[in-house]
Formats: structure tokens, C-alpha cells, sequence
């Protein structure tokens, strides 16, 4: 098959699996705050405290990514859509545009979300074009907001016909 039409069909496939979604930060070799919008989150351990997410290697912020030992995951609430989108656009002050403040870790804390878990880097996996990172947790918050969900290229929340 077309290559082409398989990586159409993969985008159709994820872009309807709904997720949540996150925005991921830390600092550089000069403290300077970095951060990207990310939904490729997921859980992978209890014991230890494990989660991952993947990066793609064009991302500005790559290098610092791959070679710093810590990172934060902010889990956002269903109204923080305009967090979403500060962390996805290029060419802005991201964090000249949100309320933050920095942890006893010496990461960047947005406020806010629903849950924040800061992490040491456990692993990184090479894959394809993207990079898995993957993070134990050192520090975890919850304030177990509603959830900001994306489907589709749309934010949104759970819809109240949703609990059943
Ligand atoms: C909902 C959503 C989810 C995203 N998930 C990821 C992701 O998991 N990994 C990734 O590398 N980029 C992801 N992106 C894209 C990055 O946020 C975007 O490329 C990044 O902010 C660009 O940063 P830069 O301008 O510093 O290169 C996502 C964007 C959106 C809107």
C-alpha cells in the first residue's frame, strides 16, 4: 500500500482517539523556562512511579529535552484551553503569557491544572522521529479538576450525558 495513504489513514485513526492533554516543561542550562503542549502522555508504572510522553525531534526544544534529568507534566483542566494552544504556537513569549513559578525541583509550575507530577528522567527510547521520554515521579499534586480533552484537532470537556 501507498505509504501516503497509510500515514493519512494513521492520522485519521489517532486524530479520533480522544485524549487529554498536557503541557510539559523544565528548564535549560541557563534556567530559562521551556515547554510544549503534549498528548502522547501515558502511565506505565506503580512501582516505580512511571509516565511517558514522546517528542518530536524538530521541536525547538528538543536538544534540552533530551539531555536535561527533570521535567514537570501539567495535566490541564477543561478551562485551560488557552494554555493548550500558548504551548503549541511558535514565536510567542509562552511564559510571559501564563501565571507560573518555579519548584523546590527547579521546575516551571503552571498554575492551574488539574494534576502536576515532576519527574526525573527514568529512560529515553529512540523512536522514529519522535523520542520517548520516559519519567519517574518525584512530586505529585492533584487538584482533580475537570479535564481539557482533544479530538479531532478541538478541545473540549466531558459532555454531562457522559457519566452514565
Ligand atoms: C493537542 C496537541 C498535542 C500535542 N502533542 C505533542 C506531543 O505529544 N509531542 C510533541 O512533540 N509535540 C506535540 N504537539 C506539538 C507541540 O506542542 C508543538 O510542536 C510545539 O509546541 C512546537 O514547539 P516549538 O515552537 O518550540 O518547536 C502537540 C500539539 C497539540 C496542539
Amino acid at each position: 500500500m501507498d505509504n501516503s495513504k497509510n500515514v493519512a489513514c494513521f492520522k485519521e485513526v489517532m486524530g479520533n482517539y480522544p485524549t487529554g492533554v498536557t503541557v510539559v516543561t523544565t528548564v535549560d542550562e541557563q534556567g530559562v523556562p521551556l515547554g510544549l503542549t503534549v498528548n502522547s502522555f501515558a502511565s506505565v508504572s506503580l512501582d516505580p512511579l512511571l509516565v511517558l510522553w514522546s517528542i518530536d525531534k524538530r521541536v525547538s526544544t528538543y536538544e534540552t529535552f533530551i539531555k536535561t534529568d527533570k521535567f514537570a507534566v501539567h495535566v490541564l483542566s477543561a478551562d485551560q484551553g488557552d494554555i493548550c494552544s500558548l504551548f503549541a504556537s511558535r514565536d510567542i513569549d509562552r511564559f510571559g503569557n501564563c501565571e507560573w513559578a518555579l519548584s523546590e525541583q527547579n521546575l516551571p509550575i503552571i498554575a492551574g491544572a488539574s494534576g502536576v507530577m515532576q519527574c526525573k528522567t527514568f529512560k529515553t527510547i529512540e523512536a522514529g522521529d519522535h523520542t520517548i521520554l520516559i519519567g519517574e515521579v518525584v512530586a505529585i499534586e492533584s487538584e482533580n479538576k475537570e479535564p481539557l480533552l482533544y479530538h479531532k484537532r478541538k478541545f473540549g470537556k466531558i459532555p454531562d450525558e457522559f457519566y452514565i
